[in-house]
């Protein structure tokens, strides 16, 4: 408690892998050392985030009912190990872990220092046991009702699957449908199987989030989600959260974009509200490869960035370094030498006072994008499991090319899903939008009737909700509003590369080359090479008010940024501020009140000019329009207008 406070933090997260601690057998239930920390707690001033301990159950569980473990891909029944191990169908399971939820909220409902439940932990993975496969068929019969609609959507006269029992249906893994994880020759089953898989264990926090909201309604809950963490459909899973909170373990290799696009990924799930970064490391993880430190003023940079992107708390894992097992060298506030004088220490008590300094200033305010990138987890999945046309199509990939190019910009982006509202965006890109889902199509063409611009690429309008093939031609229902038909795609191997030319500049074609025909469209650009040179590769169709890119292949980060920058400034889509390469610049609004976030990711000093008179929160001092800022290396600036 000493050390917590002098790192000034206010908010612990408790009791996330206590279950078997909390019930030793099945009949007992033993509170007494959380009974003492939930006092100690309170008594010294600390908000709680209670967990419900459901990410790993107990062993007397696992051998008294074995059904409640898992089956993994290949078909191997696990023993009791490991944690996020407990199969999401098993009766046993979501029985017992809604019971301790609820005698959890019912011990400590009357806490009013629990800000928030934290349900489980870390929900994912995936289990094929016969459990899930009884529930798997009950799924089945929820969505498509009749068998023929079974065999109709996943178009099971092929390799003769025709099904003609609801039992004949078995799970696709690699016993049976896939070649391995990442390829099945049964799309549309194994597709369904990740929607079901996803909703499975979305009904586990579902009834535990039910068991305690009937003691604590007030208490908002949440579960830790994981970026863009592909098994489970997040843009589903946010209409069930209270608020969203994340962890955020980027590598010191990934880019600043991808980890804003984490962020604004997170945002976007949860409705664009603010969220709570749940857990990052203090200096480093112990489950990459090769676990380097932050470097000093990264930690604070990067609590700051998520700030900036809309977080409203700054939380971390791990409090202390552990004895022992996989994560006693895992990063933590508290190093194994147990006192406050490391550098670690001292860079999350600098962070913790200043963020105490600003109090409630930016809580609640907004990130307001012009801009936003469809993130589609169904499509993802089917996109990723196509066969063909080629292996290094990747839909995260390519949406990150593009949430790049804009971010790189400092262009506010949001990350959306099919069903939020596209009126208040001036662009809208969908990369790789493979899956029409039906009414998607009508959707985007009334955004870019009505003066919307929208932007999407190969590999787009193919199929339906199933995986089935949208006849006709390619891209589909999309192609009136895009004005272009696309008969052949040619993938390219890596070392392979066609040219095309954009605005006097030449840039390179890869991975896929679309071979389009124009049906209204103009042409931006064309290929240079091969049998197709001459044809377009970049088109703009003008659509009621609005107009509909198209581009035909991948090309390299100079032309998505030259696109975008050409889109942005047509459509007016202001960035946050300028600066410099390498200073990352976002803004929270809340009615009058703008916050200004400047981060220098940069190796060196960064200068530039300030936008607007303000306030800057870190150090107090006024600001005027017009002169220049200067910025350490990882240096923050939080610019408030007045
Ligand atoms: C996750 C978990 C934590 C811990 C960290 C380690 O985010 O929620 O329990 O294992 O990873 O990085």
């Amino acid at each position: 408690m000493r050390l917590l406070k002098l790192a000034h933090i206010d908010t612990l997260t408790l009791n996330v892998f206590s279950w078997a601690a909390l019930q030793p057998s099945e009949d007992t239930y033993c509170f007494g050392k959380l009974d003492k920390i939930m006092e100690l707690a309170k008594r010294h001033g600390m908000k709680v985030c209670l967990a419900t301990s459901t990410g790993a159950h107990p062993a007397w569980m696992a051998r008294k009912y074995p059904e409640i473990l898992r089956t993994d891909f290949y078909g191997r029944r696990h023993k009791f190990g490991a944690r996020h191990n407990s199969c999401p169908n098993s009766p046993v399971y979501r029985k017992f872990s809604v019971q301790l939820a609820s005698k959890l909220a019912e011990r400590y409902q009357a806490y009013d220092n629990i800000v928030a439940w934290h349900i489980s932990n870390e929900y994912g993975g995936e289990c094929y046991c016969e459990n899930c496969e009884k529930a798997f068929r009950e799924w089945l019969k929820k969505r498509y009702g009749a068998l023929e609609e079974v065999n109709r959507a996943w178009n099971t006269s092929f390799w003769g699957h025709t099904f003609y029992d609801w039992e004949e249906i078995v799970l696709p893994d690699q016993r049976s449908e896939h070649i391995d994880e990442e390829h099945t020759v049964a799309q549309a089953i194994s597709l369904d199987y990740r929607r079901f898989n996803s909703d499975s264990i979305l009904e586990c926090f579902r009834l535990e989030y039910d068991a305690v909201k009937e003691y604590t309604p007030g208490i908002p809950v949440t579960t830790n989600l994981m970026g863009a963490y592909k098994p489970l459909d997040y843009m589903k899973w946010g209409k069930y959260l209270d608020f969203i909170s994340w962890d955020n373990y980027p590598s010191n290799e990934d880019s600043v974009s991808q980890i804003a696009m984490n962020h604004d990924l997170m945002r976007g799930v949860g409705g664009n509200k603010p969220f709570v970064l749940m857990e990052q490391t203090p200096s480093q993880q112990n489950w990459q490869p090769f676990n380097a430190l932050k470097r000093p003023g990264v930690m604070r940079l990067w609590s700051y960035q998520a700030v900036a992107h809309g977080s409203d708390a700054v939380m971390f894992f791990q409090m202390k370094r552990s004895i022992g097992s996989c994560e006693k060298y895992h990063g933590a506030v508290i190093s194994h030498a147990g006192h406050e004088h490391t550098r670690v220490f001292r860079e999350c008590a600098a962070l913790g006072a200043e963020l105490e300094k600003l109090g409630g200033e930016i809580l609640g305010s907004t990130v307001q994008a012009e801009a936003a990138i469809l993130f589609d987890w169904e499509n993802w999945w089917a996109a990723d499991y196509s066969a063909g046309p080629s292996v290094d199509l990747k839909y995260h990939d390519e949406v990150l090319n593009y949430y790049t190019a804009l971010h790189r910009q400092n262009i506010p982006v949001d990350l959306v899903c099919e069903e939020d509202d596209f009126s208040k965006y001036k662009l809208l890109a969908a990369p790789v939008m493979y899956m029409t889902k039906p009414g998607a199509d009508e959707r985007i063409r009334e955004f870019v009737e009505k003066g919307g611009t929208f932007v999407t690429t190969f590999f787009s309008g193919y199929v339906d909700e199933n995986d089935l093939v949208i006849l006709g031609g390619y891209p589909g229902r999309l192609r009136d509003v895009l004005g272009v038909w696309v008969e052949e795609i040619d993938a390219l191997p890596p070392h392979k590369k066609n040219r095309f030319s954009y605005q006097g500049q030449a840039y390179e074609a890869k991975l896929l080359c679309d071979i389009m025909h124009l049906e209204g469209a103009q042409a931006l650009a064309g290929y240079e090479e091969d049998f197709y040179a001459g044809s377009p590769v970049v088109s703009r169709n003008s659509y009621g008010q609005g107009q509909a890119y198209y581009v035909g292949t991948r090309s390299g980060e100079d032309f998505y940024q030259k696109l975008m920058a050409d889109i942005c400034k047509e459509q007016q889509i202001q960035p946050a501020a300028k600066a410099p390469e390498g200073v990352e610049v976002t803004r929270r609004v809340r009615g009058q009140e703008e916050y200004l976030f400047f981060l220098n990711h940069g190796e060196g000093n960064a200068c530039f000019e300030i936008p607007r008179d303000g306030l800057e929160l870190l150090t107090g001092k006024a600001c005027r329009k017009g002169e220049v800022m200067e910025l350490e290396a990882k240096g923050v600036a939080v610019l408030k207008n007045c």
